[in-house]
């Protein structure tokens, strides 16, 4: 069984609070932030006083996703506001080694993230460091895309890896997940799940929340 991180880039920012106790009431387990720069992706969408925002109006667990090209500039801030995890890309201008060991050493979880066109294997010299490891399935920047499967063996590929040095590193997926695409997702290794159409677009969100959390 798989968790959910429902991502709020597909939720109703005039209306954001509401969202976001929604999901957390029916079940999420996570709540997936994009933060976007408008440089690393060709999109701008939220920051650092929406974190805060968010942190004083609910205790939901908050999994900052950093679609940003300076996240070593920016990940103190995240933190300050209240971010619970924080994720950055590998791709970034940030040194991954240092950036995890400083975002730990305050107290917080770490991510790291690999694009669609980056190996699995970029990233396995950092997952001693991770407390999660997110797997893109669609080109970043934008929500309501289709599914990329070659994601899948990426997936697999991690599973084993982190399996192998026995850490305790979940992994990730975000981009096209639905219904139909998680169960693949999970049956590679996946354990929590990114959505942010499918929860925020279904005409009864708990329902979907809980249609997820029953895969
Ligand atoms: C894309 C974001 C995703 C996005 C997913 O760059 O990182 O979190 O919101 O949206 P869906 O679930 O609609 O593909
Ligand atoms: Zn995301």
């Amino acid at each position: 069984m798989a968790k959910l991180s429902p991502s709020i880039l597909s939720a109703d920012f005039a209306d954001l609070g509401k969202d976001v106790k929604i999901v957390s009431e029916a079940g999420a387990q996570l709540i997936h932030v994009d933060v976007m720069d408008g440089h690393f992706v060709p999109n701008i969408s939220i920051g650092v006083p929406v974190v805060k925002s968010l942190k004083k109006y609910s205790d939901a667990f908050l999994d900052v996703h950093l679609m940003i090209t300076d996240p070593d500039k920016y990940a103190d801030a995240f933190i300050k506001a209240g971010a619970d995890l924080v994720n950055f890309h590998v791709e970034s201008n940030a040194d991954p080694k240092a950036l995890l060991e400083h975002i730990r050493a305050q107290g917080v979880k770490t991510g790291i993230t690999i694009k669609p066109q980056t190996a699995a294997e970029a990233v396995f010299e950092y997952l001693p460091l991770c407390d999660l490891v997110l797997v893109m399935s669609v080109e970043p920047g934008f929500g309501g895309q289709s599914f990329m499967p070659d994601s899948l063996p990426k997936v697999a590929a991690l599973r084993a890896e982190i399996d192998r040095l026995g850490l305790d590193c979940e992994i990730e997926i975000d981009g096209g997940i639905t219904l139909e695409t998680a169960p693949l997702a999970i049956e590679a290794g996946v354990d929590i799940l990114v959505a942010g159409t499918a929860v925020f677009g279904a005409p009864d969100v708990p329902a979907r929340v809980k249609e997820f959390l029953a895969l």
